[in-house]
This record gives structure tokens, C-alpha cells and sequence, in this order.
């Protein structure tokens, strides 16, 4: 199971979370300050229209003047249209102001996305991470579009309603104040019990995304396994998950209506009815009742509007918090001081005291111990030495760690005890940038991407010229094979190069490693799982590209591993033998039963 991107469920973290959103508004101050300004105007005609209301009915009802009426209407026409000027340009710039920080958070997101440790993902779901990338994204956008706008209408309105009903009558709100009392006990017993509903629900969406990414890469397996049913099933139970916490989500959330709206017909009969008196009594006129009522309404109108938003809102929060979460998880460390440079042509390792030394592709491992997750060694006292320009190999059983040791070479993970030196130098005080610049790697696990054939090799050094990428393509026996399709070196690949056999992306794999020049290669188990012929090919591409580099390989065939300099015998974590082919087979110890017991030996 994977980690989920969620804070602790506590209400000071939504007003963290709405805090750091805030923030992001200031990015943008003037599309943000004119929203707000002409949100201010578009409010403002309401309750101007309300005022207005009291004098017309007054003057109606006792000295009626037609040139006064003409007056008070073209007021009105004027209002009306300044209203909705500014209505309209208010959420014009809220608009654009809510695209905006969605877009620099979807970029920030990215940016930390690829500053992320390995064991990032290795912990976390492709799916579940897409899923904060578009869902969490999406309903935000969606709160900031829409819901901010209104939030800040709303505010001015109650605002503004409020002074005009102190002007008219302070009985009269001191009882409307009585009332919002339970708006807010309402409000915080909604939000209280929804809070958590909507963050399962954002959360369990992920999951169940999570859960539709892996079903789609694994279609050819689910149906030779004939698991169809199975993955339907399971798929129901995510999906019935999904409703349940929606549902329970909402059934608070829709409470706030019913309870708002009954609350204001209270209110608007109370003061209806108190005014009255009022009226009766010859403390208020009737146009003042009038415009009373009628703020009473805009009062809390926008108290409804807003409470009927509750859900987006909600949503939106949790959906920031897990944007926030991913935002927050910790970058890959670098404290590497050390830096590659580049002296007529040479490249040299310079030390932050400015001394200089020769790249060349020493690797020492000194005692080193490493697990993937806490007290879980999986590399126990490794020690090895690789010359520059020699080659390692390492053999033994599935598991052992193999892949795990040229994971540290590139600085993938932090080693928990000893050292790695490259060079003499501490492989953790040399920038990682700069070590990963002097590494290539052929996986077996080929990963290439959407593009032609051409950009895939050029990925490994991207100012190389189109010479070189034939160049590279040749020295890895891929050129053949290149030229026989349709376009040739313009051939489109699609996602993960599909449409290409795995021979011929290994094929491309080395390439890609040719091109870089790299100082230290690393084969992972490069030529297994394809037929003799291409074997041979990639045998002798890869023979041309471990010149003069220093190579670790990891292969379960003997051609690689025969010549070695060094062959390093790995079981359960520590290196249970060394040396040469033909130590090792004197030895007659694990190495000879690897070779004698499988087709290794050929
Ligand atoms: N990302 C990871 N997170 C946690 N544990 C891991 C991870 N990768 C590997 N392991 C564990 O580390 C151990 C060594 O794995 P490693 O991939 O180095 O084996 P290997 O020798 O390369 O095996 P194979 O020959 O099958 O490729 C295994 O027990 C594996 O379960
Ligand atoms: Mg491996």
C-alpha cells in the first residue's frame, strides 16, 4: 500500500491551508486589488438600490413630485449600470487571478515533482500522484474561480447591509445580530463534520485513480490471467468506497441550506413584524420598514449563497492540503560542493578549495551499508574497488542487491553507514548533477519517451548533432535496424516506445548511453530476454561502449561477465565472493554453482 499525500486532520491545519492559499493571491496584487475593487462596486449597487428605497416609498406615500421621481430613476439607471460594469470586471480579474495561481502552483508542483528523492515514488502511486495533479487541481481551480469571488461579494454586501440596517434602526439589527448566532453555531457544526468527510473523499479519489492507472498498464496481464472479473470487483468496491465518503461528505453539507433559509424567513417575519410596532408606534416610517426588509433579505441572501458553496469550498481545502503535501515532501538532499570543470578539454573535479583533480572513474566502496526503508539493511559491508576503465561485474540470486548497489553509484538513495568515493572524493560531497553527468545506465527496464527515435538518443547529451546520434546509434549496432523502418531516424515512438520489440529498445538504450560519453557505465542485466542474434549485436555494441569506462555490469550471462576485472559475488546483501573468472571457478564456491547449475555456462 502506498503512502497518501494527507496532513493530520485537525482544524488548524485548514487555517494553515487557507493561510498559504491567501499567500499565492499576493503573488498577483494587482489583478488581485482590482478584483477586489471593482467586486467592491458590483456589491455596492444593491445596496444602494435598498437605500434608495426608503425615500421613494416615503416620498410616494407623502409628498409625491414627479421631477423628484424622474430624478430617483435616472439615480437608479445610472447605478445599474455602474453595477454591473464593475460585476463584470470583478470577475473578469478574479478570473484571471484564480488562472493564475492555478497555474504557478501547477508549475511549482511539477518543479518539486522532479526535485523528489527516489523513494518518493517509490512509495507513492503514479496514479495517486496524478490524481492530485488534476483532481485536487481541478476542484481548487474550480473554489477559486467561482467560490472567492462570491466569499468577497458576500463580505461586502453583509458589510455594507449591515451599516445601512444600523442607520435605520438599532433594535431592529440588534435582533438580527440574535439570529446570526445560530447561523454560526450551524456553520461550525457543518464544517466540523464535513471537513473530514471531503478529505476522505479527495483522498479515497486518488486511490481509486491510483487503482485505474495500474489496471490500465496491466490490461495484458489481467487478461491472459483471465482477472477481468476479479479487477471489476475490486474496482466496485473502490468506487463504492468513493460514494460512501461522498455521500457522507454531503449529508452535513447539505443541511447548511434548509438551516440558512429557514433562518432568514425567521428573521424577516421577526423584523416584519417588531417594525410594526415600530411603525404603529411612530418610531419608524413605512419606507424604512420597507428598505428594512429588504436588507434583512440581502443580509442573508449572501449567507445562503456562500453555505450552498460549502461543498466546493470543502472539497477545494482538502484538495489544497494534499497540493500542499506533495509541495511539502521533502526535496533529494544535495550538499555537493564539488563540481565538474572543464581545462582544455579535460574534465577535472574541483574542490571547494579550488584544488584541482582528474575525472577518472575511480569507485570505491568502503564498508557500506544501505536499506531502502529503516531497519531493513539490504547492502550489509560492501567494500570494492573499481579501477578506472575496469570492468565489475556483479552476479548472484534475485534479491541479492545488485541493482541496489548501482542505484547508490548514481546517488539515488543516501547510504546509511560507510562511504562511496569517486575519485578519492566522498560520492556525498560531490554535486549530484554533476555525478549523474559523468554516469550513463542501460536498464533492462528500457524507459523511452513519446517522441522520434532520433530525440530519444539525443536525450543523453542534448547538444549533440545529428552526426553523433548516427555515430552513437552505429556503435550501439543500432543503425541497422533504425534505417530499415519507414522514417528511419524520424520514426515516432509512442509512450515508453511501444511500438518498437525490446531488443530494438535496448538497442536505443545504448545509444542513448553512446551519446553521453559517459565516464562510468552501468548495465543492468541489459541482455536478457532477447534472441541469440540480438544478443550478439548488443554484446558487441555494448564490448564498443565499455571502452575505456570504467563498467559495472550486472548480467546473468557468462560472455559479460567472463572478462571482467572483478567479478563480485552477491547473496542477501553482502559480497560472499571476489575475484576473476578463473579464481572464482577454482574457488568451486557459489560462482561455479551459478555457472555449473544454469545457462550461464555456455
Ligand atoms: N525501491 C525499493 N524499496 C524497498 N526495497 C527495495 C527496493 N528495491 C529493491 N528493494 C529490496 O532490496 C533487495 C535487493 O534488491 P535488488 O533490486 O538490488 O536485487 P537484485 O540483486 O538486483 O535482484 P535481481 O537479480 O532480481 O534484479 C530486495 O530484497 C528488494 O526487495
Ligand atoms: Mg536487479
Amino acid at each position: 500500500m502506498s503512502k497518501q499525500l494527507r496532513s493530520t486532520v485537525t482544524s488548524k491545519n485548514m487555517g494553515a491551508t487557507i493561510k498559504r492559499l491567501v499567500k499565492y493571491f499576493t503573488y498577483y496584487k494587482g489583478l488581485f486589488i482590482f478584483g477586489i475593487l471593482f467586486t467592491i462596486v458590483g456589491s455596492l449597487g444593491g445596496i444602494v438600490f435598498n437605500t434608495m428605497l426608503s425615500p421613494i416609498i416615503d416620498m410616494l406615500t407623502t409628498n409625491y413630485s414627479l421631477a423628484v421621481f424622474i430624478r430617483y430613476l435616472a439615480i437608479m439607471v445610472f447605478v445599474t449600470l455602474f453595477a454591473a460594469a464593475g460585476q463584470y470586471l470583478g470577475s473578469l480579474f478574479m478570473g484571471r487571478l484564480a488562472q493564475n495561481i492555478i497555474h504557478k502552483i501547477h508549475e511549482e508542483m511539477f518543479v518539486h515533482m522532479e526535485t523528489l528523492p527516489m523513494n518518493f515514488f517509490d512509495t507513492h502511486a503514479q496514479g495517486e500522484l496524478m490524481s492530485t495533479f488534476t483532481n485536487d487541481v481541478d476542484i481548487l481551480n474550480q473554489a477559486l474561480e467561482q467560490s472567492v469571488a462570491q466569499i468577497l461579494t458576500s463580505i461586502i454586501t453583509i458589510t455594507g447591509t449591515f451599516i445601512m440596517m444600523l442607520m435605520i434602526s438599532v433594535y431592529l439589527t440588534a435582533m438580527i445580530l440574535g439570529m446570526l448566532v445560530f447561523v454560526f453555531i450551524a456553520v461550525r457544526f457543518i464544517g466540523k463534520k464535513s471537513t473530514r468527510n471531503f478529505r476522505r473523499q479527495q483522498s479515497q479519489l486518488s486511490i481509486m485513480n491510483g487503482y485505474i492507472a495500474e489496471m490500465m498498464t496491466g490490461q495484458k496481464v489481467i487478461k491472459v490471467f483471465n482477472h477481468e472479473d476479479e479487477t471489476i470487483e475490486q474496482f466496485k468496491e473502490q468506487n463504492e468506497a468513493l460514494r460512501q465518503s461522498s455521500t457522507d461528505a454531503t449529508t452535513f453539507s447539505v443541511m447548511i441550506m434548509p438551516i440558512m433559509g429557514s433562518l432568514s424567513f425567521v428573521a424577516y417575519s421577526l423584523a416584519a413584524m417588531l417594525g410594526g410596532f415600530l411603525v404603529v408606534g411612530g418610531m419608524m416610517s413605512v419606507g424604512n420598514i420597507a428598505a428594512f426588509l429588504q436588507f434583512v433579505r440581502s443580509f442573508f441572501n449572501p449567507i445562503t449563497q456562500v453555505s450552498n458553496q460549502l461543498n466546493t469550498i470543502l472539497a477545494a481545502l482538502a484538495g489544497a492540503e494534499r497540493i500542499f503535501a506533495l509541495l511539502d515532501e521533502l526535496s533529494e538532499v544535495d550538499h555537493g560542493e564539488v563540481k565538474l570543470v572543464t581545462h582544455e578539454d579535460k574534465k577535472y573535479w574541483q574542490l571547494p578549495n579550488g584544488e584541482l583533480k582528474a575525472l577518472e572513474g575511480a569507485i570505491t566502496f568502503e564498508d557500506v551499508n544501505f536499506g531502502y526503508v529503516e531497519d531493513k539493511l539490504v547492502l550489509k559491508n560492501i567494500n570494492l574497488y573499481a579501477k578506472p576503465g575496469q570492468k565489475i561485474a556483479f552476479v548472484g540470486s534475485t534479491g541479492a542487491g545488485k541493482t541496489t548497489i548501482t542505484n547508490l553509484i548514481n546517488r539515488f538513495y543516501e547510504i546509511n553507514d560507510g562511504n562511496i568515493l569517486y575519485d578519492g572524493i566522498k560520492l556525498n560531497e560531490i554535486s549530484k548533477f554533476d555525478i549523474r553527468s559523468t554516469l550513463s545506465m542501460v536498464l533492462q527496464d528500457v524507459n523511452l519517451f513519446e517522441g522520434t527515435i532520433k530525440e530519444n538518443i539525443r536525450y543523453g547529451r542534448l547538444d549533440a548533432s545529428d552526426e553523433d546520434v548516427i555515430e552513437a546509434a552505429k556503435l550501439a549496432n543500432a543503425d541497422y535496424f533504425i534505417r530499415t523502418l519507414p522514417d528511419g531516424y524520424d520514426t515516432v515512438l509512442t509512450v515508453n516506445g511501444d511500438n518498437l520489440s525490446q531488443g530494438e529498445r535496448q538497442l536505443l538504450s545504448i545509444a542513448r548511453a553512446a551519446i553521453a560519453n559517459p565516464t562510468i557505465l552501468i548495465l543492468d542485466e541489459a541482455t536478457s530476454s532477447v534472441d541469440t542474434r540480438t544478443e550478439k549485436l548488443i554484446a558487441k555494441g555494448m564490448d564498443k561502449l565499455m571502452k575505456g569506462r570504467t563498467t559495472f555490469v550486472i548480467a546473468h550471462r557468462l560472455s559479460t561477465v567472463r572478462d571482467a576485472n572483478a567479478i563480485m559475488v552477491l547473496e542477501q546483501g553482502e559480497i560472499i565472493e571476489r575475484g576473476d573468472h578463473d579464481v572464482l571457478m577454482d574457488l568451486k564456491g557459489r560462482y561455479y554453482d551459478l555457472n555449473v547449475g544454469t545457462i550461464i555456462l555456455e
